[in-house]
């Protein structure tokens, strides 16, 4: 099927240039591009204003930490787990951390999160970064959640890889186009 003719707008050209990079070189961006970045989440779609989210910045020492914690979750030893955390100069791990509410149930709060991890990720590969949204079943054990001091009500909804894009992943990859019949319907 031929492209509609839309005119070119930087948040679709983003979204469809988008790709997640699994192996990334040591740059990485700044905490204050960061939260420059990150300022830009007051505008995601939110039931009461709750901003049920949060994000851990694990750079430096602190991939170690994690690492080992990675290690225990899932029984390996500690320099496969600390290999894993390794995989990126700068991991972020994104929190759902809900607010109480009568109004808003909590999967509408997670929604949000998972919200703001796309974003972000989409954002950062604007900037030229590389990202990779991982979990793993050890996301929600009890040694990650302690290992990232979570509250009791919060969650964690993985941990988005960050790193500079390798020369040889900077071409675009083409996807599959979307099969409409499936994904768009009339009620
Ligand atoms: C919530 C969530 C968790 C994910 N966890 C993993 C993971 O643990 N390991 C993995 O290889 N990919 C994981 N992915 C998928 C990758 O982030 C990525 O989307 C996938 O490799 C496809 O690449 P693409 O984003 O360029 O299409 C996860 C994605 C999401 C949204």
């Amino acid at each position: 099927m031929p492209e509609p003719e839309f005119p070119e707008r930087p948040a679709l050209a983003a979204l469809r240039a988008r790709r997640s990079h699994s192996r990334v070189t040591e740059e990485a961006p700044d905490r204050e591009e960061l939260e420059y970045l990150l300022s830009a989440m007051s505008s995601v779609s939110d039931h009461s204003a709750l901003k049920p989210w949060r994000i851990i910045e694990i750079r430096g020492a602190g991939r170690e930490k994690l690492g080992k914690a990675l290690a225990k979750a899932n029984g390996t030893s500690k320099d496969k787990g600390i290999a894993k955390a390794m995989r990126a100069p700068l991991v972020l791990a994104v929190v759902v951390s809900p607010k109480k509410s009568s109004k808003v149930p909590y999967w509408e709060q997670e929604s949000v999160a998972s919200a703001v991890a796309h974003y972000l990720s989409l954002l950062l590969h604007e900037a030229g970064w590389g990202t990779m949204w991982r979990t793993g079943d050890a996301a929600r054990s009890k040694k990650i959640r302690k290992a990232h001091k979570l509250e009791k009500h919060e969650q964690l909804l993985g941990w988005i890889y960050v790193g500079g894009v390798r020369e040889r992943d900077r071409r675009v990859k083409r996807r599959k186009p979307l099969d409409m019949e499936r994904h768009l319907s009339r009620m």
